[in-house]
Parts: C-alpha cells; sequence; structure tokens
C-alpha cells in the first residue's frame, strides 16, 4: 500500500454503458474515497456511453479502436501510453468487454481490479445472470477481483449474495444484481486504497492481522 496520504490515480476502462464507473464517480464526488481518484477512462469502443459521462463530468477520456493496431499487444501498449501519460497507479474495469493482456498485466501487477455479476467461480464470462437463471441457482450476486490472465480468476476481494427469484429474468435479476454491484465496486476500491492487505494464495487478506500473526 502506498504512504498514508497519497493520493492513487485510478484509471477507468469500460467498452458500454458504464453505470459502474458512473456509481464510482458519485461516490468519488460525494467524498467517499480517501485515496482514490478516477483520473482518465479509456475505451475500445467509441461509442460508449461510459465515454460521454466522462467527459461531462470533465475527465479525460479516449477511445483505442483494437483493429486499428496490428495486434493485442500493439492496442494494449496504445492503452499504457494512455495510462502512464495521467499517472495512473490503478486499474478499474468497469465492463470492459475483453480479457486483459500481458502488457497491461506486467505493468500493472495485482493492480487490475474487475467486477462481474455472479458469486465467482460460478458462472464466468459472459451472460453470467443468464447463466445463473439457467442453471437453477437460488443465489447469485457479484464479484470483485484481482485480474490475472485468466477469464474472471483473480484473488477475490469482495461479493455480494442477490437472491434469484422464482420469476427472474435475465433482465430483473441483472437489474438487482446491478444496483449491489455499485455499491460493492465503491467499497472495494476504498478497502484495496485504505486498508492494508496482501494476497495470500488466492486469498486477499485485509487488516493488520492479515498474515494471521497471533499476539
Ligand atoms: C456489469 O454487469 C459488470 O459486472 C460486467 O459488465 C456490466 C457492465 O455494466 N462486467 P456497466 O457498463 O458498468 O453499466
Amino acid at each position: 500500500m502506498e504512504s498514508a496520504d497519497e493520493i492513487i490515480p485510478v484509471g477507468v476502462m469500460l467498452s458500454g454503458r458504464g453505470s459502474n464507473f458512473e456509481a464510482l464517480l458519485r461516490k468519488q464526488c460525494d467524498g467517499y474515497f480517501q485515496r482514490a481518484r478516477i483520473v482518465c477512462v479509456v475505451s475500445d469502443n467509441p461509442d460508449a456511453r461510459g465515454l460521454v459521462t466522462a467527459k461531462a463530468n470533465g475527465i479525460p477520456a479516449y477511445a483505442i479502436a483494437p483493429h486499428a493496431h496490428p495486434g493485442k499487444a500493439a492496442y494494449e501498449n496504445a492503452v499504457l501510453q494512455i495510462l502512464l501519460q495521467h499517472g495512473v497507479s490503478l486499474v478499474v474495469l468497469a465492463g470492459y468487454m475483453r480479457i486483459v493482456g500481458r502488457v497491461l498485466l506486467d505493468h500493472f501487477p495485482g493492480r487490475i481490479l474487475n467486477i462481474h455479476p455472479s458469486l465467482l467461480p460460478s458462472f464466468p464470462g459472459l451472460h453470467a445472470q443468464r447463466q445463473a437463471i439457467e442453471h437453477g441457482v437460488r443465489f447469485s450476486g457479484c464479484t470483485v477481483h484481482f485480474v490475472d490472465a485468466g477469464m474472471d480468476t483473480g484473488p477475490i476481494i469482495g461479493q455480494r449474495v442477490v437472491p434469484v427469484l422464482p420469476d427472474d429474468t435475465e433482465d430483473t435479476l441483472s437489474e438487482r444484481i446491478l444496483a449491489q454491484e455499485h455499491e460493492l465496486y465503491a467499497e472495494c476500491l476504498k478497502r484495496v486504497t485504505e486498508e492494508p492487505y496482501e494476497i495470500r494464495g488466492r486469498t486477499v487478506c485485509f487488516g493488520p492481522q492479515r498474515r494471521g500473526d497471533r499476539a
């Protein structure tokens, strides 16, 4: 963790609607974060609504088209240049619809967060809410985790449980999970930027007793 009063510049990556980004921004404006500051938004989709929200709120926003680059590394290098330009030290994926590759993972080891609309490790990948309904689970929810090279596989920072109701559709369940995502993401971003923690195996341990030491 950085020294006690240091501001931590956060770069947000998104591909679409950007409601999680909006929720984080609202919390930031309310003074909820002591150290995290969203300093830029980068999208792989020029039509992402999240870019409009960013600009309307005075946050520098950039669209980087993957297909305009000769490969994933070149694309991620272009993204990285923007993040570096803004001094980003923590990346928050907020509906970013690509697997993060080596360039960003190597530059931000253990410094990329993602949110997923299920209780991981159940239902990774696309249409997590539909997968939950089709599987017949009684509870689903959302997960914030550190990003590794896999799809939705990194160490878990926080989760919230949402019951699946008998008449839920993909839309109604998604809506209830999304409301919890907005709270959970802010809570987890606050914790990783304000509390000491370490990652032991797959477990993210917070707090002064995180090493399991006994007094
Ligand atoms: C959210 O459900 C998030 O969990 C998933 O993609 C969706 C993005 O929604 N990764 P939004 O763009 O933040 O509104």
